[in-house]
């Protein structure tokens, strides 16, 4: 499911759902994400800015269970850790940066939250899909 704003961005990516014929699995909502019910979501992504994400980072911390994960495409989710090792905070693709973190170690000390099996197994997928793409451009 995906929210914005903008009536012609909405319009646009429901031209691409349709085009793949994916109608079935990806509602488009021309509206505020404010609104949006998160207890279910499992992975958020995240195209907004630094001050958009602050002002979601609440509503985040406060819907989202244990084991969720949230992307944020180039800008960070500050007093929040990202999810990466070594020294830099996040991802890089080409000019794109990709922050990952966890629920609920992102905003607490528990770094190591207890994980089903599933959970774990989606997460190491999500970085390994990253760190794919990372070394792909590196050699492009
Ligand atoms: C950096 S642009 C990203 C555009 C587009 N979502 C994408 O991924 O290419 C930020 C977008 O966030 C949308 N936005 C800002 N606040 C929002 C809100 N409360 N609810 C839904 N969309 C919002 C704006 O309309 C704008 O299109």
């Amino acid at each position: 499911m995906g929210f914005d704003l903008n009536a012609g961005l909405c319009d646009g990516v429901r031209a691409k759902v349709l085009a793949r014929g994916l109608e079935g699995s990806i509602e488009v909502v021309h509206g505020n994400f404010f609104l949006a019910d998160l207890s279910k979501a499992t992975l958020v992504t995240l195209y907004l800015t630094t001050s958009g994400n602050s002002k979601l980072r609440p509503k985040l911390e406060k819907e989202l269970g244990t084991g969720a994960r949230v992307v944020s495409h180039d800008f960070p989710i500050h007093r929040w850790d990202p999810d990466i090792a070594g020294p830099q905070d996040h991802y890089t693709l080409g000019s794109h940066k990709i922050y990952l973190y966890g629920i609920p170690e992102a905003y607490t000390k528990e770094k190591e939250p207890q994980r089903t099996p599933d959970e774990a197994s989606r997460w190491k997928r999500i970085r390994r899909i990253f760190l794919g793409l990372e070394r792909e451009r590196s050699t492009e």
